[in-house]
């Protein structure tokens, strides 16, 4: 049976300061209002154009952000209530994946100590951690003959394997991972997203991933949520997100997914302007300047969040006369 709700974030608000004209001081709206939750064995997609506030959700989960307000709960309890080993603890079982996974390789230690590192925090026997590092090598398909080389000696798709191999090796339960195979080649993302597939049939390992691409997201996660600058706007189980999204952002995106909806590219679903500033958020629907079908009340009321089927919520005033009521 599964854990429900693992790991959760409630109404969670993140404004960041930015210095503007004559020295003056600004804050922009990175997260407004932002709650979720990952089962064990679940894995969740955070999907939405560039600035929409994912890397910030991401790096609050993992603990390595703090919110202005609203709470991350690891089964239950507040990280804001975790006392210090606790929150290690926490450290520990939330392990994250960045784009770059040479940003948080040291490049001055052979990468079997790197991924050995978290072997040897938890205390593991030498006698035992040669075996297991060549386990968790395999395991991303690594040869376990390149731990005593350094990381600029390997690609990018094979750093990522590093990566993912050295959040391994600290044995965790959730794993974030932040727009894992954006920088690489589409080659060798498929190489990554398999590593990722596989991971997630043998393992309960809950997951987090975000990704810009809506395609990747389609292939891995068992429900996607969709945000647009700063808030949720929609979330719901993966199949029944793109057989019947319920918000006209999701349309959006489905609809510039290359080859996937022709027809609806050509019906002008497809955004044209670029996402406005989180410096100031339009009022009412936030969508409003970009949607074709916004009428005055999308402009001053903002839409609440709705469940139109079981797990599948959207925020949007006139969701019902455009997709349709309930589920089929
Ligand atoms: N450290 C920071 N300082 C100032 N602004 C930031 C910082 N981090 C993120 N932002 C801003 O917050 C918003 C959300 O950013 P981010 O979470 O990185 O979005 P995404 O990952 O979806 O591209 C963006 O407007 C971004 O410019
Ligand atoms: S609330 Fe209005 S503006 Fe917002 S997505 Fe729905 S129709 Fe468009
Ligand atoms: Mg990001």
């Amino acid at each position: 049976m599964t854990e429900p709700n693992l790991l959760s974030a409630v109404n969670l608000h993140k404004k960041f300061k930015v210095s503007g004209q004559n020295r003056s001081t600004r804050f922009l709206t990175a997260l407004d209002q932002v709650s979720l939750h990952i089962s064990a064995g679940e894995t969740l997609g955070i999907a939405g154009e560039s600035g929409c506030g994912k890397s910030t959700v991401a790096k609050i989960m993992a603990g390595l952000l703090l919110p202005d307000s609203g709470d991350v709960l690891y089964k239950g309890t507040p990280l804001s209530q975790l006392g210090k080993s606790d929150r290690k603890i926490y450290r520990q079982k939330t392990q994250m994946i960045f784009q770059d996974p040479f940003s948080s390789l040291n490049p001055r230690m052979r990468v079997g100590d790197s991924i050995s590192e978290p072997l040897v925090i938890s205390g593991m026997p030498a006698s035992l951690r040669r075996a297991e590092l060549a386990r968790i090598m395999a395991s991303v398909g690594l040869p376990y003959d390149s731990a005593n080389r350094f990381p600029d000696e390997f690609s990018g798709g094979q750093r990522q394997r590093i990566g993912i191999a050295r959040a391994l090796a600290a044995a965790p339960e959730i794993l974030i991972a932040d727009e894992p195979v954006s920088s690489l080649d589409i080659s060798i993302q498929a190489q990554i997203i398999n590593i990722l597939l596989q991971m997630k049939q043998e393992s309960a390992l809950s997951m987090m991933i975000v990704s810009h691409n809506l395609l990747i997201l389609r292939h891995i996660c068992d429900r996607i949520i969709i945000m647009y600058l700063g808030a949720i706007v929609e979330c719901g189980p993966t199949a029944e997100l793109f057989s019947r999204c319920r918000h006209p952002y999701t349309e959006a995106l489905i609809a510039a997914i290359p080859g996937l909806n022709a027809s609806d590219a050509s019906k002008g679903v497809l955004l044209h302007d670029d996402l406005p500033s989180a410096l100031s958020i339009p009022p009412g629907c936030r969508f409003h300047p970009r949607c074709r079908h916004a009428i005055d009340l999308c402009r001053s009321e903002v839409p609440k969040m709705t469940e139109y089927a079981a797990g599948h919520t959207a925020a949007c005033h006139l969701s019902e006369a455009l997709f349709g009521q309930g589920s089929d």
